[in-house]
């Protein structure tokens, strides 16, 4: 088992879950049934990160472009998502973990909408952990809605030009009140980032694995945080600044 230091843990781990579709092809299966073995790997990490005591987690679930799959895909992967936001609510609560979901959730079907309002509802008071959903998400549309906000408040004039911080910005961002991811996981190997998060990625330090996502577990997840602790955040400084070292 892969040795963490528990006083070094990432504050925030976000993950794009992919591979799912291959995971099911190299078992001759169809996509949808990889898919639902994706849901049980959620449900160990949501998990394993509640008792590691993760604060923020962030999972990729569904990007605006995934609108454009196959009709039965989409259908099937929107049944799934209501499916478990439904069985898992209670537990949610029972774990103390608040759900919150970021991304363009309108063009969610109605009735899952509904389930995922009812369950963002119910686990309101829980301040463990939050389990952040992304859904119909896609980083450029967020940044799009953000700057529209900003225009709209300094035509109302609640806010000032001069006025506009880094900080002041990321209140307009769906991720408003959430710190930046500390790692970004990606399964499947692919070295890309999708449209997830753009904003917020700018000093996250990133992890790629082979692993697919229907096979990451509790075990990968204590690996990819390891390597996270091996590394060295600079922020841009240098590393002897860092280690008050300096001349
Ligand atoms: C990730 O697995 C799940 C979603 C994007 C919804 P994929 O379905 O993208 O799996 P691959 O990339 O085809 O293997
Ligand atoms: C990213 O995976 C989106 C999610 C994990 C929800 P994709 O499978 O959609 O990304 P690409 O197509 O490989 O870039
Ligand atoms: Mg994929």
């Amino acid at each position: 088992m892969e040795e963490i230091d528990k006083e070094k843990l990432p504050h925030h781990i976000a993950i794009i879950m992919d591979g799912n579709g291959r995971w099911a092809k190299k078992k001759s299966l169809n996509r949808i049934s990889g898919h639902i073995k994706g849901v049980n790997a959620v449900r160990e990490v949501v998990t394993a990160c509640r008792e590691l005591g993760i604060k923020v987690l962030t999972l990729y679930a569904f990007s605006i472009e995934n609108w454009k799959r196959p009709a039965d895909e989409v259908r099937a992967l929107m049944e799934l998502l209501k499916e478990y936001l439904k069985k898992e609510g209670d537990e949610m609560v029972q774990n103390n973990i608040r759900l919150n979901a970021i991304g363009r959730l309108d063009d969610l079907p109605p009735d899952v909408l509904t389930t995922l309002r009812e369950t963002i509802g119910k686990t309101k008071p829980c301040d463990g952990m939050i389990l952040n959903l992304a859904l119909s998400y896609g980083g450029r549309s967020e940044i799009l809605h953000a700057v529209q906000g900003v225009l709209f408040d300094l035509q109302k004039g609640k806010i000032k030009l001069e006025e506009m911080t880094v900080p002041r910005f990321h209140e307009y961002l769906w991720t408003h009140g959430l710190p930046d991811p500390d790692l970004l996981i990606r399964t499947s190997g692919e070295f890309r980032i999708s449209n997830f998060l753009l904003w917020q990625i700018a000093y996250t330090e990133l992890y790629v694995t082979d692993t697919l996502w229907p096979d990451f577990d509790r075990k990968e997840l204590l690996k990819a945080i390891a390597d996270y602790q091996s590394r060295e955040r600079r922020f841009g400084l240098t590393s002897e600044q860092l280690n008050g070292r300096e001349e």
